[in-house]
């Protein structure tokens, strides 16, 4: 096996460095744009409790697992998988499932990361101001269908993530989630504040947080399954790959709560700046992906001070999604150093160009990102979730198994619950989330 030995290999410098590279590749645009709009389009209050419950009962015990399996090997997904089950073994597949996903769904995410970037240009350069809800609404549009200002932003965002993956696990990517992650909660914390002075937060409050369990359909339950895996970056081999860095004594469990709970509390916090602004501004919230490139950009224009809060908002919203992209272009720089022995700089060079080029169909039309979007999360993130449960909770020995997750850890005392809930109610929820992927519907 070539290459993937621990010495040279990088590590974290600081315990608290993992938990924000972790995090800041778990709180991305599936927590700013895509959790608030799925949140209106279900109703509220009650999928909010059901998205708390996929986080808690599935994509925490997922999430131990593929930590485990990568801090245990010190190696990427497909090396990891491999050491794991043997040569030639069914199982790696789960390993190229995840250097695949790291392709596509990049390929498509850093299309809408290009839009965040146009955004803050726009709100810096004063586009908003005066404009109509028409005239708002046309200019995303114009943006979105052009495919040369949408090309152009994604190889802006591309360029900036790989510079960033270029510089290695602890001067690169820890040295910016440590720089960007406190920004990033500055500034939620700061809009917060706005949004608490504005006459439409106590609606807003009760929307995201009043139990309407009418409002509950069984597509919301099986969305908010399948938007949990997303928005914690699970199944493509991230958290193992960020896991592989990890020192051998820190402790898996303790750290996989602390990073599921900044995903989610960023996530309720961003709902809870959103959606005051939209209902004090009389605006529909259940608009969409149009929600934060329409409707706030509206609300923004009737505001005053609206251009600078809207600067903040995207500026926001892109460092959020650039945490994101350097996960996602790890797992597969790290794939051809660890299997081909590549250097980091041409494994970054080579699969950022590559990703670029793949992203091109989707900046050009909605038909190939949609296609991108859902084969993705529907498909390929649960089949890779699914798997890496179903394999550490059958395949890998008890005692692999046992030592990562008491190693340092306070949380010891709940091994017998965590592998019960990953040998049984995981496989289960997740094989609903898959079938109604593939059309059969339970619900
Ligand atoms: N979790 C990221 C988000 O919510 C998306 C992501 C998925 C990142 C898979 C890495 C791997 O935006």
């Amino acid at each position: 096996m070539a290459g993937g030995d621990v010495k040279g290999r990088g590590t974290w410098a600081t315990g608290i460095g993992f938990i924000l590279a972790a995090a800041g590749s778990a709180v991305g645009l599936g927590n700013i744009w895509r959790f608030p709009y799925i949140t209106a389009e279900n109703g509220g209050g009650a999928f909010v409790l059901i998205y708390l419950g996929c986080i808690v009962l599935v994509g925490l015990p997922i999430m131990i697992a593929e930590i485990m399996i990568g801090r245990s090997t010190q190696k990427s997904t497909v090396s990891a998988f491999r050491e794991l089950s043997g040569k030639g073994s069914p199982w790696i597949s789960l390993g190229w499932i995840g250097v695949l996903c790291g392709f596509l769904i990049l390929s498509y995410y850093a299309v809408v990361a290009g839009w965040a970037l146009h955004y803050v240009w726009r709100s810096i350069s004063g586009a908003f101001t005066g404009q109509s809800a028409d005239q708002l609404q046309a200019a995303f549009e114009q943006l979105s269908t052009d495919g040369g200002q949408s090309i152009l932003g994604m190889m802006i965002f591309m360029a900036i993530t790989m510079a960033l993956v270029l510089g290695g696990v602890e001067k690169g990517i820890e040295r910016w989630a440590r720089i960007l992650m406190p920004v990033l909660l500055l500034m939620l914390v700061g809009l917060l504040l706005h949004s608490l002075t504005l006459s439409g937060f106590g609606d807003a409050f009760r929307f995201v947080f009043g139990f309407h369990a009418d409002d509950l359909t069984g597509a919301g339950v099986l969305e908010a399954l399948g938007h949990s895996f997303f928005t914690l970056s699970l199944g493509m081999g991230a958290m193992l790959t960020y896991g592989s860095y990890l020192h051998r004594k820190a402790d898996i469990v303790g750290n996989s709560v602390a990073i599921a709970l900044l995903d989610t509390g960023i996530a309720l916090l961003a709902c809870l700046v959103l959606f005051p602004i939209t209902f004090t501004a009389g605006i529909e919230t259940a608009q969409g992906p149009g929600l934060v490139f329409i409707s706030l950009p509206i609300a923004f224009a009737k505001m005053a001070g609206g251009g600078i809060l809207a600067t903040v908002f995207f500026a926001l919203l892109s460092f959020a999604a650039l945490t994101s992209t350097i996960s996602m272009l790890e797992v597969a720089v790290s794939y051809f150093i660890d299997e081909h022995g590549w250097k980091r700089r041409k494994a970054t060079l080579v699969s950022g160009a590559a990703i670029t080029l793949i992203g091109i169909p989707s900046a050009l039309g909605r038909n190939w990102f949609d296609l991108m979007a859902d084969f993705t999360s529907n498909i390929l993130l649960p089949v890779g979730g699914l798997g890496t449960a179903l394999f550490i909770a059958w395949k890998v020995g008890d005692r692999l198994r046992r030592d990562e997750f008491i190693a340092g850890s306070r949380f010891a005392t709940f091994y017998g619950l965590w592998l019960g809930v990953l040998r049984f109610f995981v496989p289960i929820a997740v094989g609903l989330v898959f079938l109604k992927a593939i059309g059969i519907n339970i619900f």
